[in-house]
């Protein structure tokens, strides 16, 4: 399982990359709002620092408004990735966007059969969101399950990004499950790349170091 950051923050995009553990980038409009950023200058920016794909979303819920935004987020940078909420226009603009050779992310899914659809339409990518199925008393995990056995049993040409990731556990799981990617919040991230016995371990060493004759 590859890691993808989940966020428009430049900052925290820039500290991700430099750790050296994320392939690429996820937004939404909601991380883009918060950044108080006009979108394209943004993308490019991000664009300017990962080397992989970043995804960003269409705000247009129609099939012709759909493609006109992904063209111009295609013309952005050949590594954007555009983002397609499920619905039924979002699958054929799917459809006319792959035959176009510019890739999707089919976002907001929340059944199995909605990833099964996304793929065959030609989405290069999926994303189920499993924290907020959690919210909701529902298990994400389990859509993760069964999207990863549907798309192994019918060998289909789709990768499964794990999203609205919340914690750890959510990323151990998804990648024993065998999810392609997992997007996760920088905080994920950080909370991913520490251990308390770690932290205890670097005291402990760096007090006896303090007893080495002529160090
Ligand atoms: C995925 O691509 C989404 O941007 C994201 O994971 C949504 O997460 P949330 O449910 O925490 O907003």
């Amino acid at each position: 399982m590859r890691f993808f950051l989940d966020s428009a923050n430049m900052e925290e995009i820039t500290r991700a990359w430099e750790m050296g553990v994320i392939s690429g980038v996820t937004t939404n409009p909601s991380l883009v709002a918060k950044e108080g950023a006009e979108f394209h200058p943004l993308l490019r920016q991000i664009a300017e620092i990962v080397d992989g794909p970043i995804s960003a979303e269409v705000i247009a819920l129609d099939y012709e408004g759909m493609l006109s935004e992904a063209r111009a987020l295609a013309e952005i940078d050949p590594k954007i990735v555009v983002k397609i909420p499920m619905t039924v226009e979002g699958l054929r603009a799917v459809k006319t966007l792959a035959e176009e050779e510019i890739p999707t992310n089919v976002t907001l899914v929340f059944t199995p059969i909605q990833a099964l659809l996304a793929a065959r339409a030609g989405a290069t990518y999926v994303s189920p969101f499993l924290g907020r199925l959690d919210d909701i008393g529902e298990v994400g995990l389990k859509l993760l399950e069964d999207i990863c056995q549907i798309f192994a049993v019918h060998a289909l040409d789709c990768r499964v990004i794990a999203a609205s990731i919340r914690n750890p556990v959510h990323v151990l799981e998804a990648a024993k499950i065998g999810a392609d990617y997992a997007t996760v919040p920088f905080s994920v991230l950080k909370q991913l790349s520490s251990h308390p016995l770690t932290a205890a371990g670097i005291e402990k060493f760096l007090a006896d170091w303090k007893k080495v004759p002529g160090r």
